[in-house]
């Protein structure tokens, strides 16, 4: 039986966010050039945003691109960018015929203006789709988007339109990128590491980590359906007791 059979349909994560690592290494394993990883990448992605959206997940975030990986060799970051371009049209068909509303995060500014074409347009054509969102973290840092959260209080409190004493955890997390979705329920990060990257930050407080010893390239559908149902398998608390019998029936089925 594969894991897919084994997904509890009614507890599937509502968030999914993956950190895509390993394209550089899996390349340089093949005596390829790292760029080639990133190439392979790209079917990782399909499968991944094609199984996902078959799990019934509501909302994917791929980290793709992060504010720091603009510190790569030039040749590195400009294929990656010519790839975007590619994906963002090459892929438009996968978002069309699944329902999928693409989403950015990131410091959007950053990007060429052929990117930002491209990105405008693969949200635009998407707008209407519902079944399910896929958010690509692109030249993200959890770091700076906390950061711009605290000027835009600061700004509002220095302008009289928020008092100090309501800024509390959900006024911060409005004023982050991801605000229009819930966090993450499971964090996937590929190729071993074990580590965050400077990824959703705030949002992680209590997700629950999946660290796959896969290269991205090398990662599908059935190692995705398996992180959901190891992810079935954790008994959430979020700091609290739960009661034998599970309080409100949290801990049935999550043997
Ligand atoms: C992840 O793979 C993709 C990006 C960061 C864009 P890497 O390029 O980091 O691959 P490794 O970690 O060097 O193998
Ligand atoms: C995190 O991977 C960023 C993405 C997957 C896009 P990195 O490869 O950049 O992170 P480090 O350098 O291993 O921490
Ligand atoms: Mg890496």
């Amino acid at each position: 039986m594969g894991f897919l059979q084994a997904v509890d349909k009614e507890k599937v994560p509502c968030h999914v966010a993956i950190i895509m690592d390993g394209n550089g290494r899996w390349a340089q394993e093949r005596g390829l050039p790292r760029a080639r990883g990133h190439v392979a990448g790209v079917e990782a992605v399909r499968k991944v945003v094609k199984a996902a959206r078959r799990a019934g997940v509501r909302y994917l975030t791929l980290y793709a691109f992060s504010a720091e990986n603009w510190a790569r060799p030039k040749e590195e970051v400009s294929a990656l960018m010519d790839l975007l371009v590619s994906c963002l049209h090459g892929e438009m068909p996968l978002f069309l015929e699944n329902d999928i509303r693409l989403r950015v995060i990131g410091q959007e500014e950053a990007f060429s203006p052929e990117v930002k074409a491209a990105l405008q347009e693969a949200l635009d054509k998407t707008a209407a789709n519902r079944s399910m969102d896929l958010v690509l973290a692109l030249s993200y840092s959890a770091r700076w988007e906390i950061s711009q959260a605290a000027r835009r209080i600061a700004q509002e409190v220095k302008a009289g339109t928020l008092d100090p004493e309501r800024i509390d955890p959900d006024c911060v997390a409005r004023c982050l990128s991801t605000a229009f979705m819930p966090d993450p329920d499971l964090l996937i990060r590929t190729s071993g590491e074990l580590r965050i990257s400077n990824f959703l930050l705030w949002q992680i407080a209590y997700s629950e980590l999946f660290f796959s010893p896969v290269y991205w390239p090398d990662f599908d559908e059935e190692m995705f359906y398996e992180a959901l149902v190891r992810y079935q398998q954790r008994e959430r608390r979020f700091g609290k007791v739960l009661s034998a019998t599970g309080e409100s029936g949290k801990r049935t089925g999550l043997q």
